[in-house]
């Protein structure tokens, strides 16, 4: 298992490959299965996979939240080595990646950066802007794999590529659950148990509110998923919205032409999670 921490290391194996395809996997590392699906999908489409492991202060609006992240790189190689162990690991000190100036460039994603997470996350989208194009500048994979947990992340990421003009495949994957249902996350491990217990029912209410939506009205079905959480004694909605996947806008009349996703951020005591399904 190789585990690079500067860029100039990395930069120099990617300049050994030869035309081999290069899968790229961003985290910020405390891996679960869910990050492990991901990378299970570089490995299988591509010659080479490579797992940058870097918690990226830029994107943290909170000074705490940024304390608090787990840092696990040990235990993150063993659970990448059980894959793989050709999988190559960059794990960047911040210095590396940002050169003594930690800061976000301004991006504009069009308005999807305004929407849901963008109401309540101040600048964090700018971090992850950064982040991600300087890492696909350092590693220049052929493809990269985002998770669809993080939807809205992931139509971002498409449209930065598309805007710089930046040569990967970027590759949507699927939300890997726990059996209750549960969409996997690192903040999962710090839920009290009476929350634990109490968090299955978010996916349970994105289900029932997707086959509502198959017969009743976007607004219809936002009234009935905030009066289930209204009436639920441990989980406090932040937001539901239903939206067309291209925008991220609400849905205002259903098309049929459209695909709609339908979008939740919850809180379970002081843990913040976030779901989402598509619809059609
Ligand atoms: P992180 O939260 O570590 O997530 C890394 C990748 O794993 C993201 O693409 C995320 O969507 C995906 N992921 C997380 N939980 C998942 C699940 N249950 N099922 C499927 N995929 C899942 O997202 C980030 O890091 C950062 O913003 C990053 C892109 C690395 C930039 O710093």
């Amino acid at each position: 298992m190789t585990v690079f921490t500067t860029k100039s290391e990395i930069q120099k194996f990617v300049s050994t490959l030869n035309g081999k395809t290069l899968g790229f996997v961003p985290t910020m590392g405390a891996l679960h299965e869910g990050h492990l699906s991901l990378v299970e999908k570089a490995i299988q489409d591509n010659d080479v996979a490579i797992v940058s492991v870097f918690v990226n202060p830029t994107q943290f609006d909170n000074e705490k939240d940024l304390e608090k992240y787990p840092r696990t790189l040990d235990r993150d190689v063993s659970l990448l080595k059980t894959l793989s162990p050709d999988i190559i690991v960059y794990a960047p000190s911040v210095d590396d990646i940002y050169e003594g100036q930690t800061e976000a460039q301004e991006f504009s994603f069009d308005g999807l950066e305004f929407e849901m997470e963008g109401k309540f996350r101040d600048g964090h989208f700018d971090g992850v802007g950064t982040i991600v194009k300087r890492l696909f500048e350092i590693v220049t994979p052929n493809s990269a794999y985002f998770g669809e947990k993080d939807f809205q992340q992931l139509q971002i990421i498409r449209k930065l590529v598309d805007k710089y003009h930046i040569p990967v495949k970027v590759k949507g994957c699927k939300i890997h659950r726990a059996a209750s249902g549960l969409a996997m996350s690192s903040r999962n491990e710090r839920l009290k148990r009476e929350y634990k217990k109490a968090a299955p029912f978010i996916y349970k209410t994105l289900k029932t509110a997707k086959e509502k939506f198959g017969t009743k009205s976007a607004t219809k079905v936002i009234e009935w998923v905030k009066s289930q959480f209204d009436k639920h004694e441990l989980l406090k909605l932040e937001y539901f919205s239903i939206a067309d996947i291209e925008t991220l806008k609400p849905v205002k009349r259903k098309s049929n032409k459209k695909n709609y996703r339908a979008f939740i951020a919850v809180y379970a005591d002081d843990i913040r999670l976030i779901d989402n399904i598509a619809l059609n």
